[in-house]
């Protein structure tokens, strides 16, 4: 499982450019013969366990946070726009990819800089190495995309690097669409784009497939850090039902479904409630006359840096409790 996630965290798929993600998720979930495996005009990768039984659609997004070329000075230096939610804090002096694999450093004009107040993006510029403008233009041109660069570390039990949100949601989805599923649903693993700039992807496939239940899979906040902001989830204490966050309030049938699975299964579990964000299940919940939807979390800190940190068991556990969701007869259930 560490290795999926190493191997999926390492490339650089901004919103909109997720083909690389797609193309070795592909690889991976091929394996299963049963699978009938498309993409979609988003770029969605859809695969699909066909079923008699009743639609789930499971997704998790491909898309990271990343920086998009919009100027390009005469000395070589490149101003950028953020593509989704970054913390400027995050980005001053970190390294950058672009999806060519042209690698870079942000800068900030150092002149008015203070730690004091952070400035925007628009005081910080990329600078790949370049001499002059005919020289960074050999590299990139308006419109390339970049994400973050980081190196992938293994603390045992614990790893940290740059997007787990949501590779790390894509890998426990990997690991669901390559298991053996015992049930007659019909089920939808979906690897969804442009989730960081609007829940796009997840918006259209849902559209597209009409489940009848829809999990998201992604990475939630944690208040377990030195005088962090209160909230009840901590790492390593099991993967977070959610209950509410800044896009939806979960229904109370799918909370019950989830906690009720976890507990026949001796999974542990947590309540989430996440005061400043939201996922794929926002839109997918909304979806033509409504869908029972909801999230399971994967408890993690410092998102959107490229030092995120998650714990294997939540990652473990987590796939555990999806996999014995999917398995349930949901018809029984009334869903
Ligand atoms: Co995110
Ligand atoms: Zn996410």
């Amino acid at each position: 499982m560490k290795s999926i996630i190493r191997d999926l965290t390492e490339i650089i798929g901004p919103s909109s450019y997720e083909e690389l993600v797609a193309d070795a998720i592909e690889k991976m979930i091929k394996k299963n013969k049963n699978l009938e495996i498309k993409r979609d005009v988003m770029g969605n990768l859809i695969a699909r366990k066909r079923g008699g039984g009743k639609k789930i659609m499971i997704a998790a997004h491909m898309d990271e946070i990343g920086f998009m070329v919009k100027h390009i000075d005469k000395n070589g230096f490149l101003r950028f726009a953020v593509v989704g939610g970054i913390f400027n804090h995050n980005i001053i002096e970190n390294h950058v990819k672009f999806t060519s694999g042209v690698e870079g450093v942000i800068g900030v004009e150092s002149k008015t800089f203070n730690w004091k107040d952070i400035p925007s993006a628009d005081k910080m510029f990329i600078d790949i190495g370049a001499k002059s403008k005919a020289e960074a233009e050999k590299l990139v041109s308006i419109g390339s995309l970049a994400g973050m660069k980081a190196t992938f570390v293994d603390m045992g039990k614990r790893i940290s690097t740059k997007t787990l949100d949501d590779r790390v949601g894509c890998a426990m989805l990997v690991k669901l669409a390559l298991s053996e599923i015992k049930s007659n649903n019909d089920v939808y693993f979906v690897f969804t784009t442009q989730e960081e700039v609007g829940l796009r992807g997840a918006k259209t496939s849902a559209f597209g497939i009409s489940p009848d239940f829809a999990v998201a899979i992604d990475v939630t906040d944690t208040g377990d850090t030195p005088e962090s902001h209160v909230m009840e989830v901590s790492l390593g204490k099991g993967p977070a039902i959610k209950v509410m966050d800044s896009g939806m309030v979960v229904r109370k049938p799918v909370i019950d479904f989830m906690k009720e699975t976890a507990e026949k299964n001796k999974i542990p579990y947590q309540l989430e409630i996440l005061t400043a964000g939201s996922t794929d299940a926002m839109v997918m919940q909304t979806n033509k006359d409504g869908v029972l939807a909801g999230v399971i979390s994967v408890p993690t800190r410092y998102i959107h840096s490229q030092a995120e940190t998650c714990d294997m068991d939540d990652v473990e556990n987590g796939v555990k409790l999806l996999k014995a969701m999917i398995e349930t007869d949901l018809s029984k259930k009334g869903f």
